[in-house]
């Protein structure tokens, strides 16, 4: 898949994209790029933001220079008509909650843009005619969309064929479907006691019955108390 974050920072993603479940996906064919829409500009000195209509503290990204940007990066097509052709993503902390459900769906997509918002955010515009989604990843605030927008693509990649050492790695994984969405049970490895703590007997017994019923009700118990 191609994943295209939209950000004023996109040396912040040299290092994200250096992690090795990142770099394997990158490897395995699928893409991801960081596009800064300053250099895309049409207002003098590069600007990209501006003061609230209103009043209030901090700036808001234009939307102007989002439309100018998107139009750069996409061969000249409307951003009004790309997020019909591609899941548009705007990084906001009211938007829809990502979930295990969510990354799955956009998991599938062919192509997902994501766009960062910083200082207090976007222009409302942005949002409603250019975005496909309004996207949080939780009910606190960043001081932008980065973070966020590395939170959806690693939780993104890791679902995606070749990312993970391991093929069974994302499937049974906490809030997945087989675990009738529930967190993952404990893990333990070596030693099998340490300082007293005993690993418990039925995942040293072989018995793989047991132990994935074990697992299976460990997993109840944590989906109940959270
Ligand atoms: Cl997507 N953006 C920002 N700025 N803050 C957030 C968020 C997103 N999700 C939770 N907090």
């Amino acid at each position: 898949m191609q994943l295209d974050v939209v950000t004023l920072f996109p040396e912040w993603f040299e290092w994200f994209r250096s992690q090795r479940h990142v770099a394997n996906a990158l490897a395995g064919g699928h893409e991801l790029r960081a596009l800064d829409p300053r250099p895309h500009s049409p207002l003098s000195g590069r600007q990209v933001d501006d003061t609230p209509f209103g009043g209030g503290a901090g700036m808001v990204l234009r939307v102007d220079v989002m439309d100018a940007a998107l139009r750069a990066f996409y061969d000249g097509v409307d951003p009004v008509e790309l997020r019909a052709q591609r899941r548009v993503l705007a990084l906001t902390p009211g938007g829809r909650m990502l979930d295990d459900a969510f990354v799955d769906e956009l998991a599938a997509e062919p192509a997902v843009t994501l766009l960062c918002g910083r200082y207090e955010g976007f222009d409302e515009r942005i949002v409603q005619h250019f975005a496909s989604d309004a996207v949080s990843i939780g009910r606190y605030v960043l001081s932008g969309g980065e973070l966020a927008a590395m939170v959806v693509c690693d939780a993104v990649l890791r679902k995606v064929p070749g990312a993970l050492g391991h093929a069974e790695s994302a499937v049974e994984e906490s809030f997945s479907p087989a675990l009738g969405g529930d967190p993952e049970y404990p893990h333990y490895t070596r030693p099998a006691e340490y300082r007293g703590w005993r690993v418990p007997d039925v995942l040293l017994s072989g018995h793989h019955a047991e132990i994935r019923t074990w697992r299976r009700a460990r997993s109840r118990e944590r989906g109940a108390s959270s």
